[in-house]
């Protein structure tokens, strides 16, 4: 047991690594045993493990000003606003600021309540949108939901990307409808070309506000800056975590103008709100994705590592699908994964999961086809040895 367990509640799954330190795609751990990273700290080490631009950014600002809250100014944080505004979608104008996902949902959801002044969400079968009350209230697992009921009123559920269904759950409660342009969590979901489109369409329609959870897809994710754009979709409000700050915890909620300003003064707050550090970091990473061309990599490199995979997927059966989009790409087997994730990490490769049988991958965007292939080789042989012992041929 490592000493941590000691002391912290046991609510994660872990896994036996220590890590000590890490650079781009790569990290050590306290032996200084390597391990490529396609982990990524869940997804949010986009630009890199200590990216240079990101440490530079923060040393800097940690000798000027570590706190500032949001009631006062601060030039560091305008700068990061300056930055958000290159790349935000078209017409979200507005920015808030808070600490992680779940906070950019609760932000999004009470937003969008006060907005339209309706309580009821329509919400899709397999999303997740983080653990608080409100984010879980519209998180469909029933394995994270069932002790905490009752959870908010007025959340329906329907089948992801069936705009169908989306429509005919729209009643006179409805306002808002929430959804992952890709589905993380559940095991990289990519809805059919179409889907998305329609769904903005029939918000259009019935003037709902629709929200899009980007925390695990945007910033480059998928080889555009938002997964939205492989649709060319935009919605009325927008969440983002993750990667956002280079690693330093931020939540970020975009939205309308028109939205956002319902919000009276004092409704909606967060001590830690537009952080200096954060925000120094932030511009640092947009800067990252793209003047060194991360979302374009991402592109790249992904096509790459997606081929690559659909070529071992020829060759273990134990595979029954590769699916994603950029770096945002999953490996389904027919067996559970545990086994497969653990001999992977003795290899000197970290994956992730998606439920009992899906390997997530989520690489930070700086890597390069040669770790690709190295990643590639450690999974070919830990499928093979996996294959041996279930006697699949
Ligand atoms: C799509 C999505 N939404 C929300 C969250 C919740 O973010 P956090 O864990 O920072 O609260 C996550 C986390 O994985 C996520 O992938």
């Amino acid at each position: 047991m490592n000493g941590e367990d000691q002391y912290l509640a046991r609510i994660y799954q872990r896994f036996p690594v220590n890590i000590a330190r890490g650079k781009g795609a790569i990290v050590w751990d306290t032996s200084d045993r390597e391990y490529i990273d396609c982990m990524g700290g869940y997804g949010v080490a986009i630009v890199g493990h200590c990216n240079d631009r990101v440490v530079r950014a923060i040393r800097t600002q940690v000798e000027k000003l570590i706190v500032c809250h949001m009631s006062l100014y601060n030039d560091t944080r305008l700068r990061f606003l300056q930055k958000l505004a290159t790349i935000a979608p078209p017409g979200l104008d507005k920015t808030f600021f808070s600490n992680s996902g779940a906070e950019a949902v609760e932000a999004a959801l009470k937003f969008s309540r006060k907005f339209t002044g309706k309580k009821g969400v329509i919400a899709m079968n397999g999303a997740y949108h983080g653990k608080t009350f409100g984010a879980l209230s519209v998180t469909h697992n029933e394995k994270y939901r069932k002790s905490f009921q009752p959870l908010l009123e007025g959340v329906k559920f329907v089948p992801y990307a069936d705009p169908n269904k989306v429509e005919d759950a729209i009643d006179e409660t409805i306002g808002t409808v929430i959804l992952e342009p890709i589905q993380g969590e559940t095991g990289i979901i990519v809805p059919p070309d179409g889907v998305i489109q329609s769904i903005r369409e029939i918000c259009n329609r019935h003037k709902l506000v629709l929200i899009f959870d980007e925390i695990q897809s945007g910033l480059g994710r998928t080889g555009k800056m938002w997964a939205g754009q492989n649709w060319n979709t935009v919605p009325d409000i927008m969440c983002l975590a993750k990667g956002i700050a280079g690693g330093v915890p931020m939540g970020l909620t975009f939205a309308k103008a028109e939205i956002i300003e319902c919000m009276k003064t004092g409704e909606h707050s967060s001590t830690f709100s537009g952080n200096p550090l954060a925000c120094a970091a932030g511009y640092a990473t947009i800067e990252a994705l793209t003047e060194d061309k991360l979302v374009e990599n991402a592109d790249k490199t992904g096509r790459y590592f997606k081929e690559s995979l659909l070529m071992l997927q020829e060759k273990h059966r134990i595979i029954r699908e590769v699916r994603g989009l950029g770096m945002m790409l999953a490996v389904e087997l027919r067996f559970e994964v545990r086994d497969v994730l653990l001999d992977a990490l003795k290899k000197g490769l970290l994956m992730l999961y998606s439920g009992r049988n899906i390997i997530r991958l989520l690489p930070p965007l700086v890597m390069d086809e040669k770790i690709v292939s190295s990643a590639i080789q450690i999974i070919d042989l830990v499928l093979t040895e996996e294959e041996k012992r279930r006697h699949v041929h």
